[in-house]
């Protein structure tokens, strides 16, 4: 059965999953959600993903009639069911259902939805050729390490940079600082370091930002998580976002400026390189 979904206990095909029109999830975005990948068929990096998710509903109040165990059964099942080579499960978790009112209601009962399709990766030829990107103001809230669906701010900055001609956009702070790609995290190899944002409410602390960072440093590279200027940014010698679906994917161009070469660099390649032979190959 492709494409497959999961809807408060019961699988069915994605086309007849529903839910109703009073669920807080859709009118309020009061919920949370995952994105796990598979490797060879098999769930990647679960256990920081559901650590992710417990985290993301402790941080709204929402407190799940599941436990992480329950939730990594109905990924795996719902994985298995959809019988794609590589699946990406999108895992969503809302208040439920109740007569619209901004008060949480009395007694929540959670809706709980996953959906597995199969995996796209980056765009034919983005991995090769590298992603241009512009620069915007990050206008969203204060607590962007919440993997809240309330993602307005991240659809209307990447359809401004689709329409500037750009493949995404980075969001900077009215302060200067880099934070965050509207989905990923940010990287830049500078004078022999990789760098990237600390963690923090300004950033999603990304699952693979942190495998990254692991990699990298194990193979030798000096790692840094550190504020980033929109100037360093623009003056990298390379940059890469990360992020589940797209691993590393270069970025070789900022606000119409050059990258390095304008081609995706050694330094992203050989971490690249080394975030698969540490987590991916070896499986
Ligand atoms: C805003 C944002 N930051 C960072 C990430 C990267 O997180 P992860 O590596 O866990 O996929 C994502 C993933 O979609 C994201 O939406």
């Amino acid at each position: 059965m492709p494409e497959i979904a999961y809807v408060n206990g019961q699988f069915l095909p994605l086309d007849r999953a529903v839910i109703h029109v009073e669920d807080r999830g859709f009118q309020f975005a009061d919920s949370v959600y995952e994105v796990i990948r598979t490797y060879g068929g098999r769930p990647f990096a679960m256990d920081e993903h559901l650590a992710r998710l417990f985290r993301s509903l402790e941080a709204i109040e929402l407190k799940p009639a599941f436990t992480a165990d329950a939730m990594k059964a109905i990924v795996v099942e719902g994985i298995q069911r959809a019988g794609f080579a590589e699946s990406v499960a999108y895992l969503q978790v809302t208040r439920g259902r109740a007569s619209r009112h901004r008060g949480f209601p009395a007694d929540t009962n959670p809706t709980v939805v996953l959906t597995v399709r199969e995996l796209v990766g980056p765009a034919t030829g983005a991995e090769e050729a590298g992603i241009s990107v512009i620069t915007l103001p990050d206008n969203r809230w204060g607590r962007c390490d919440i993997k809240s669906v309330a993602l307005l701010p991240n659809v209307l900055a990447y359809a401004a940079a689709r329409k500037a001609g750009a493949h995404d956009a980075i969001f900077v702070e009215a302060d200067g600082s880099v934070t965050e790609a509207t989905a990923g995290n940010v990287f830049i190899f500078t004078a022999g370091t990789l760098r990237t944002p600390p963690k923090g409410p300004k950033i999603l602390p990304g699952v693979t930002r942190e495998k990254i960072l692991q990699a990298a440093r194990e193979s030798g590279i000096a790692c840094r998580e550190e504020a980033i200027t929109k100037a360093e940014l623009l003056d990298a010698e390379e940059i890469f976002i990360s992020s589940t679906t797209n691993e590393t994917l270069p970025v070789v161009s900022v606000d119409g400026k050059r990258i390095g070469s304008a081609k995706p660099g050694e330094v992203t390649k050989q971490v690249r390189e080394a975030f698969l032979r540490a987590f991916v190959r070896k499986k």
